[in-house]
Formats: structure tokens, sequence, C-alpha cells
């Protein structure tokens, strides 16, 4: 299974943003956590990163025939983004929201989510492991 795992705004800042809340581990850091899962499943996955909108929405929509599942922390854009809900729904490919937070517990405009209709899971407040279960979820539903 192709897995392509998409991670918004300010994330490529982990381990110097916010360290209370989004941790010490660098965003590298991540990225080999993400693929460790991925070799734990068999999956094979891309990880991108961006900072721009329009560039998730282009990445979303080249997913199309060629990814069997999107997993995506949208940051900062899961609050307000159509346009990357319109893109999910677009291409119809099984998605996955992560957050590293817990969003239900942080300030009333985190408390939308613009993406999750979209969705069929959302993984929150998990850190690094909401990847790995949104990858566990989807190898399980659609094979690996
Ligand atoms: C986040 C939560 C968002 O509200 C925030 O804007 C982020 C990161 C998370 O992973 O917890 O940038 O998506």
């Amino acid at each position: 299974m192709k897995i392509l795992v998409i991670n918004g705004p300010n994330l490529n800042m982990l381990g110097k943003r916010e360290p209370e809340i989004y941790g010490q581990e660098t965003y590298a850091d991540l990225v080999d956590y993400i693929q460790e899962a991925a070799r734990e499943t068999g999956a094979e996955v891309e990880v991108f990163q961006s900072n721009h909108e329009g560039e998730i929405v282009t990445k979303i929509q080249e997913a199309y025939g060629k990814a069997d599942g999107i997993v995506i922390n949208p940051a900062a854009y899961t609050h307000t983004s159509v346009a990357i809900l319109d893109a999910l729904k677009a291409v119809a490919l099984p998605a996955v929201e992560v957050h590293l937070s817990d969003v239900t517990k942080r300030e009333a405009f985190r408390q939308i989510s613009y993406i999750r209709p979209a969705c069929e899971k959302t993984y929150m407040g998990m850190g690094f492991a909401g990847y790995r279960q949104a990858i566990v979820y989807l190898t399980g539903q659609y094979g690996q």
C-alpha cells in the first residue's frame, strides 16, 4: 500500500517550536519515526511537508491514481482550509487526520476542523504515535 503523509505549516520547526506543546524531537526525528512505522506495516510511505496551502492542495491532487491513502496533519490549515477539504474530497482517497497535540484541550479556534469530514479517523494528542496509528489503520483497512 502506498501512503502519502502530509505535514502542514510550522511542523518543520518541531524541536524548536513550543516544545512544551510539541515536544523536543525534531522534524527529521518525525520523518524517521514515520518511516519506521512504514517498515513495520509493510507500507510504502512518502512524507511531504509544506508551509503553503496551495502546495498541499497540489500534492493531494497529485496523489490521485498514485497513492492508496493519505495521512494528513494540516497544522493551522486544519482550522481554516476549505481548499484542503475540497482537495481531499476530490481525490476521494482514504484519509486520516493526525495532530500531535490534543486540539480539543486548546483554544476555541482550534475546535473546528475543516478537513475532518473528508477523513475516516482522527488521532490527536498522541505525539508521533498518532502517525503510526494512522498508518496501522490504513494498512489494516486497505491491505499492506
Ligand atoms: C497541530 C495543531 C494545530 O492546531 C496547530 O496549528 C499545529 C499543529 C498539531 O499537530 O497538534 O500547527 O496540527
